[in-house]
């Protein structure tokens, strides 16, 4: 495989007295607002005027995600819309950086520069500058990756954004102009492993990737039990996942210990469904669409996204990711309906559909997660159709066991600008996973609600007491086709949010 990295951008604050850092050429980003241009104060009188003459025959109110380039500007200016109306909204103001950086990088542009002023007037209920700048620099950031890696002559196209003077000039905000920066980054790098065709990354190059991302920053460790560990550990529905694909699965652990952890701290454990592929094993899947499912493997990489944001932020909390890998495939030897598993905490599952593996090797994988003790599980899956019927695109689902690990969890979605939403865990919807022969079955009635039973049948594998929470992010993990804010192919929803959570240091 080619060496090339994909395209990234590199935003930087630039250092006091060096204002005029930015490249004489570097597009100028003014974000737009509820039809107001904030930081225009800036512009000379002649490019003020032109951009009021621009304004007056274009209609543009600001729409989060609208991007505009003004004509009779004496240097290029790019309007970047952060919400039309309406009170601060996170999610629309990240997008709206996300959009700027994507047009800078569609545009082939290679020097962007923002102006401190551009917080000159914060809207209500806005947060800190230090937040405003951190999800700018990471929307921009995030904003202008593309998946190039295995395209033959596209180049990286880094792109440079200096943000200078104003607000700039105080340390904690050139502080979270870094730290979004360097997020978006390692999201970007992840993303671009994330990208792989199942043809190029299989479980054994997921094992062997995690192996690297522990080298890559202080305080990471990673352990893999194969095939053969994973037999001794009695991880059956793991196992009964994988044996339709000759690529055997595999469990990876990736462990952040802080340098300086609080005394006593229990980590945190994240588990993350890795299915490389999902062609649905015997219960096939159809073939319009099935190419897709490489994206499978999307929470396993959010959640080792999280970890590594979490050691190279430098973050305090120790935190352990779960990542079981297979690829869910019809060979010879798959498991077939009907078919009852033992998982590894002893419960036995009738297989009634092989496509609903997903909760088949997260069942395992929280077992093992949970044998640590930890102080709270949040696992990241791909894993309904259905949530995608009930939210679109626009958020994750979640559900959990503990009031206030969701509300922590709604603070940091709140925060980093990744939407969630609620969904039930009535007892009773537990009632249609009862199994005829076995304890369980894999799925509920067809057709009702089946995101929460997913998610009841993932309850049953965590013990009373341990504060759990499931993100559904099949809606959210990748786009189809490039959108305004970001590029064709894997998002990594979910990283960002968890390692927002784990930044805010509460507890839960
Ligand atoms: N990986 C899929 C879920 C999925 C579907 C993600 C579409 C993204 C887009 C999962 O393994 C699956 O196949 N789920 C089934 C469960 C059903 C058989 C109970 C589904 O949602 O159809
Ligand atoms: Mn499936
Ligand atoms: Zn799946």
């Amino acid at each position: 495989m080619s060496e090339k990295k994909s395209a990234m951008s590199a935003v930087r604050a630039a250092c006091p007295g060096n204002a005029g850092a930015a490249a004489a050429g570097a597009v100028r980003i003014l974000p737009v607002r509820a039809g107001a241009v904030w930081g225009a104060e800036a512009l000379s009188e002649a490019d003020a005027a032109a951009l009021s003459a621009w304004l007056r025959k274009h209609e543009f109110k600001g729409e989060a995600g609208d991007t505009a380039w003004p004509q009779g500007m004496s240097s290029p200016v790019l309007l970047a819309g952060v919400g039309a109306s309406g009170a601060f909204d996170a999610a629309r103001w990240l997008r709206g950086w996300a959009a700027a950086g994507k047009a800078l990088a569609d545009a082939k542009a290679d020097a962007g520069r923002v102006e401190g002023s551009v917080f000159d007037r914060l809207p209500d209920g806005a947060p800190s500058r230090e937040a405003l700048a951190r999800l700018m620099a990471e929307g921009l950031g995030m904003g202008a990756y593309r998946f190039a890696k295995l395209r033959s002559g596209e180049g990286a196209a880094a792109i440079a954004v200096a943000c200078t003077g104003g607000d700039f000039e105080e340390p904690a905000v050139r502080r979270a102009v870094e730290r979004g920066a360097l997020a978006a980054d390692t999201v970007n790098e992840m993303r671009d492993a994330a990208n792989l065709p199942a043809n190029r990354f299989g479980p054994a190059e997921l094992a062997d990737f995690a192996r690297k991302l522990a080298a890559s920053a202080p305080g990471l460790s990673c352990k893999v039990y194969d095939e053969k560990a994973l037999r001794r550990e009695k991880a059956g529905a793991l196992l009964a996942v994988g044996q339709g694909s000759d690529r055997t699965p595999c469990l990876v652990r990736l462990e952040y210990k802080p340098a300086k952890a609080a005394k006593g701290a229990r980590p945190v454990a994240l588990v993350g469904k890795a299915i490389l592929f999902d062609a649905g094993g015997i219960c096939l899947k159809p073939a319009k669409g099935m190419e897709w499912m490489q994206y499978d493997k999307c929470g396993g990489m959010a959640v080792l996204a999280a970890v590594v944001l979490a050691a190279r932020l430098k973050l305090p909390r120790p935190v352990v990711a779960w990542v079981p890998a297979a690829e869910n495939l019809p060979g010879g030897g798959a498991q077939r309906p009907g078919d009852i598993v033992t998982a590894r905490n002893g419960k036995t599952v009738e297989v009634l559909n092989t496509d609903a593996e997903g909760r088949l090797i997260l069942s395992d994988a929280l077992d093992f997660a949970a044998e640590e003790k930890p102080a709270a599980i949040v696992d990241v899956a791909t894993l309904t159709g259905a949530v995608v019927v009930a939210l679109g695109h626009e958020a994750s689902g979640v559900m959990g066991s503990d009031d206030a690990l969701l509300a922590a969890l709604d603070a940091a979605s709140a925060a980093c600008g990744e939407r969630i939403w609620r969904f039930p865990m009535w007892e009773e919807y537990a009632k249609p996973l009862k199994g005829t022969f076995g304890d369980l079955r894999n799925m509920g009635a067809p057709g009702a609600a089946g995101t929460i039973a997913a998610g009841m049948f993932l309850k049953q594998f965590v013990p009373d007491g341990i504060p759990w929470a499931h993100l559904d992010i099949a809606g959210t993990a990748w786009n189809e086709s490039a959108v305004a804010w970001g590029a064709a192919g894997a998002t990594l929803a979910g990283a960002r949010l968890l390692a927002a959570w784990l930044e805010a240091g509460e507890e839960n």
